[in-house]
């Protein structure tokens, strides 16, 4: 059955479209048919993978029907991996679905849930603002990934929006937050991942992303890391990240962010 992670914060440049790309990556190197799709409409995720962030007829096209979702998918350079570009017109998400009247989260499910149901893993890489589309997207999701720098201002955002999307918002898909960008010779960063490994939170993945020139330079390559440096740690890391999100689906205490 099809698996929806979305990647997510209120904070930008914490690494959620570069970890959306590397993990789509690889989930399609896994042999899983997978789907990355670009729901911000900057369309970095979209860059990557050399695919123009433009959407036939606009966000209003494909949810009003004139332009069905399923032909707006592009095949990328990978095998099983394709792209649902972004588009200018995600920035009007919350008011296209406004206008049509019906509940935003009934209209996204009717408008995604058939795409989605022909892949074996979907990734979203979400806008880093908590509109109706992304709620409604995250509500969607078997698993939210939180991409998070380690440190103290960082958790406190991560508290409030947790805090936020589950009384607030009453979502309770499960979460999983994602230490991105660790810089180990920076002490708060080194000793924030060791005090949340130490306590063996569920809440948040083992596998941890430090920060790496190498990663950095996927903008020049246009390309996920694993493609261009298949043995380069980040590739495993990557890789192990992906098998832990596999595994969180076997894992029946899979924390819920109303936890
Ligand atoms: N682990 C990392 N090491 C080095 N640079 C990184 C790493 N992760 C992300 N970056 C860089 O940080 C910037 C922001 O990352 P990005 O994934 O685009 O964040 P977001 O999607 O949350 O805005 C990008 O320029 C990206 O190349
Ligand atoms: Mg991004």
């Amino acid at each position: 059955m099809t698996k929806v992670i979305s990647l997510f914060n209120i904070k930008g440049g914490v690494g959620k479209t570069t970890t959306t790309v590397n993990l789509a990556y690889a989930s399609a190197k896994a042999g899983f048919k997978t789907l990355l799709w670009d729901m911000d409409p900057q369309g970095a995720a979209s860059f990557y993978f050399r695919i123009n962030n433009k959407v036939k007829g606009g966000f209003d096209g494909i949810l009003n029907g004139t332009h069905a979702i399923a032909d707006q998918v592009k095949g990328s350079d990978f095998p099983d991996l394709d792209i649902l570009p972004a588009d200018m017109s995600y920035r009007h998400m919350d008011r296209e679905l406004d206008e049509v009247g019906k509940s935003p989260l009934k209209q996204m499910k009717k408008l995604l849930q058939p795409l989605f149901d022909e892949y074996d893993y979907v990734f979203v890489d979400c806008p880093p603002h908590l509109s109706e589309a992304v709620a409604a997207v995250i509500i969607l999701s078997d698993l939210l990934i939180i991409p998070t720098i380690p440190t103290v201002l960082s958790m406190r955002t991560v508290k409030q929006l947790r805090k936020f999307i589950s009384k607030e918002q009453k979502i309770n898909t499960p979460f999983r937050i994602l230490f991105s960008q660790v810089d180990s010779r920076r002490k708060m960063h080194k000793e924030m991942v060791a005090y949340f490994l130490e306590k063996k939170s569920k809440a948040i993945c083992v596998n941890n992303v430090p920060v790496m020139s190498d990663i950095e330079k996927m903008g020049l390559v246009r390309a996920p890391i694993a493609s261009f440096a298949p043995t380069h740690r980040a590739a495993k890391i990557y890789e192990g990240l992906f098998l832990e999100v596999v595994d969180c689906f076997l894992d029946k205490k899979l924390k819920s962010i109303a936890n």
